[in-house]
């Protein structure tokens, strides 16, 4: 494959003006993120600007050529020093680890000693840290703007495709961007993506493009409970937070942690629902989308944190409900376990819709035919982010149409008044959809996806797929 398709080189000469989002960052040591008064913190702050792709490749250029100016004059001050004491070869600087990876990185890598400069990278130093940029979130999307790139992307094994028929994510009808579209991260040393589970504990594909290592931490998704309880020891929240985890509170509490690095060329397939966390230690872009294969396990996660983050009031960007009507219409499934799942989500969504025909009978409403088009966009309440299916409670806000729950609407209105209530599917259309979804024979999904995600190496082993 072609990577340098991806290189920031070919990425200015594509799309120079092609907007970047930009997180400005502390740079800290790859272990410990430091607040104000210089005390070990989970906080991970960060403010959001925008730019262009030239604009940040310029950022990315120069600070390697800063670095590059200071590495080059420190060693000749080293050298000089080292020969006046008659000592031996100078010492390279110290770095502490938790594994038996170094977060030293001789070529393209931090410079300690600049960290050090600008920072106190040691606990109970107030001096304030360095700002460094991370261009982040640059949207691939574009078929025609990045087309070498996305055909490029097709020689991939089939099931790390963006889009392919064993991909949940691309039966959803719909962009959903850095999910079901290729996304693009542009990186120097120091640049942190905090730790996150990915959206409904999907997997994700992530390629480092060089040239510059990035350094990965995981940690099993069986342990995203005891996470989330040092998120709230920490004051930081679990799903909607920034924060970067110290490595000694996950060795305290017992959570084994994954600790790797990701050279160029390396690809990471984070597997459902582990949670993890990057740090560039060199200059780099990477490339990453999600994949849902469609494999039981990966949809009982998937399912599992729909439902958590209704809980939570946290929108779940795949509409799961949706999703599940889609499959059912669309895809013959031969994995029994699955089949029954989504048959069960829609069997649920019946009974929903069910029943809010029955309360609007007694309340003598009537409900409007609307209908919908394959390619509309799902909908979400305006007051509470969760996804409206089939029956919408609509409502002119400022002028404008708004889709609301029926919960919410109940809420601004036990009487509905000033709400138009709209069907987009026909009962019947749904009822059939669900009575003839029936089971295929064998599995149509390749059996490498199952032993894939099954696949448990011990926490000393990288996860990443070479
Ligand atoms: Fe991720
Ligand atoms: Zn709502």
């Amino acid at each position: 494959m072609n990577l340098g398709l991806f290189s920031t080189k070919t990425l200015v000469e594509t799309a120079p003006d092609h907007p970047c989002e930009v997180r400005t960052q502390r740079l800290f040591n790859v272990e410990e993120t430091l607040d104000a008064q210089g005390q070990k913190t989970w906080k991970q702050e960060s403010t959001r600007t925008t730019t262009t792709i030239a604009k940040y490749a310029h950022y990315q250029a120069s600070s390697f050529q800063e670095s590059l100016a200071a590495e080059t004059g420190k060693s000749k001050e080293q050298f000089q020093k080292s020969l006046a004491k008659s000592s031996a070869a100078p010492q390279p600087t110290q770095v502490k680890t938790v594994s038996t990876t170094s977060a030293t990185q001789v070529k393209g890598g931090v410079s300690r000693d600049s960290d050090s400069d600008s920072s106190s990278s040691s606990s109970g130093g107030k001096k304030k840290s360095k700002m460094i940029k991370f261009g982040t979130n640059v949207d691939l999307s574009d078929r025609h703007k990045w087309k070498d790139q996305l055909v490029e992307l097709h020689k991939l094994p089939k099931w790390l495709n963006v889009t392919w028929a064993g991909n949940g994510l691309s039966h959803l009808g719909h962009t959903v961007l850095g999910m079901n579209s290729v996304q693009l991260y542009m990186k120097i040393p120091g640049c942190r993506t905090p730790a996150h589970q990915e959206n409904l504990n999907l997997c994700s594909v992530n390629f480092n493009i060089g040239p510059g290592d990035c350094e990965w931490f995981a940690i099993p998704d069986q342990y995203w409970g005891e996470l989330y309880r040092l998120c709230q020891k920490n004051n930081v929240d679990y799903l909607s937070g920034a924060y970067w985890p110290l490595p000694e509170d996950l060795f305290k509490a017992k959570i084994p942690l994954y600790r790797f690095t990701q050279k160029p060329g390396d690809m990471v397939f984070i597997s459902p629902g582990a949670p993890h966390w990057v740090q560039a230690t060199g200059w780099c872009n990477n490339i990453a989308w999600n994949t849902a294969p469609l494999d039981v396990d990966v949809f009982k996660l998937a399912i599992e944190r729909y439902e958590f983050n209704k809980l939570q009031s946290y929108k779940s960007i795949v509409p799961m409900v949706h999703l599940c009507w889609n499959l059912a219409k669309n895809v013959k499934l031969k994995d029994e376990a699955l089949h029954s799942l989504i048959k069960y989500v829609c069997m649920k969504s019946l009974q929903h819709t069910g029943r809010i025909e029955n309360l609007m009978s007694s309340k003598g409403k009537h409900i409007v035919w609307h209908g919908r088009q394959d390619e509309d966009a799902p909908h979400y309440c305006f007051s509470c982010e969760l996804e409206v299916f089939n029956i919408l409670f609509v409502r002119e806000v400022e002028k404008q149409h708004v889709v609301y729950c029926i919960d919410c609407a109940l809420k601004i209105s036990p009487i509905l008044d000033g709400f138009v209530i709209l069907r987009e599917h026909l009962t019947d259309s749904l009822s059939q959809t669900y009575d003839s979804y029936e089971l295929q024979s064998e599995s149509a999904v390749s059996e490498v996806v199952h032993s894939l995600l099954t696949f448990n190496p011990q926490p000393s082993t990288p996860q990443a797929v070479h």
